[in-house]
C-alpha cells in the first residue's frame, strides 16, 4: 500500500516534492560553499607569514570547526528531506579569490578573501531564507542561526581589514 503522505506534513509531503528538490540544490550549494571554505581555512590559518598574520591565521584557526560543522547541518538537512549528499567527486571549486597569494607576507589578500567567501555564504543563506520561509521552518530556522555565525565571521575581518587601511595599507 503507497503512503501518501498529506499537505499538513509540510515540507515532507508528497504534493511538495518539487518545492523540496529544489530546496535540496540550494542546500546542496550551500554544502560545497562550506566545504570549500573548510579547505581554504585551513589552507589560510598555516601559509601566512608574519607578526601580523598570526591573529589571522587564529582567528581562522577557530573557524575551520565551525564551517565544518555548518556543512554537517546541510548535510543532515538534505537526508532529512529525502535527498542524497553528494561526494567529492561532484565538487566544483569557486573560491579563487582564497588562493594563496604571491607573497605570504600579503595578509590583506587573505583578509579580503575571507570577507568574499563570507558575503558569498551571507547571499547564499539569505536566499536560503527567503525560499524556506513560508514552507519550511526548520531548514529556515537552521539557517538563520548559520546566517548569524557569517555574519559574525564577516564582521570580525572587516575590523582587520579597517586596521590596515586606516595605515594605508589596504
Ligand atoms: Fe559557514
Ligand atoms: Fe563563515
Amino acid at each position: 500500500m503507497a503512503t501518501v503522505r498529506s499537505s499538513s506534513e509540510g515540507i515532507l509531503s508528497d504534493d511538495r516534492r518539487p518545492q523540496r528538490e529544489e530546496l535540496i540544490g540550494l542546500l546542496t550549494k550551500a554544502y560545497w560553499m562550506e566545504i570549500e571554505t573548510v579547505m581554504n581555512y585551513v589552507t589560510n590559518s598555516i601559509n601566512p607569514d608574519g607578526v601580523r598574520a598570526q591573529e589571522v591565521r587564529e582567528s581562522l584557526e577557530e573557524d575551520i570547526q565551525e564551517e565544518l560543522g555548518h556543512a554537517q547541518q546541510f548535510a543532515t538537512r538534505i537526508k532529512e528531506l529525502y535527498g542524497v549528499v553528494p561526494s567529492s567527486v561532484d565538487f566544483t571549486a569557486e573560491q579563487s579569490f582564497l588562493a594563496p597569494p604571491e607573497h605570504q607576507t600579503d595578509i590583506v589578500h587573505v583578509i579580503k578573501g575571507v570577507i568574499e567567501a563570507e558575503t558569498g555564504a551571507i547571499e547564499h543563506y539569505n536566499r536560503l531564507i527567503e525560499f524556506t520561509d513560508e514552507i519550511d521552518p526548520v531548514t529556515n530556522d537552521m539557517v538563520i542561526a548559520i546566517l548569524r555565525d557569517e555574519e559574525g565571521h564577516r564582521r570580525l575581518f572587516e575590523g582587520y581589514l579597517r586596521e590596515y587601511e586606516a595605515e594605508g595599507l589596504a
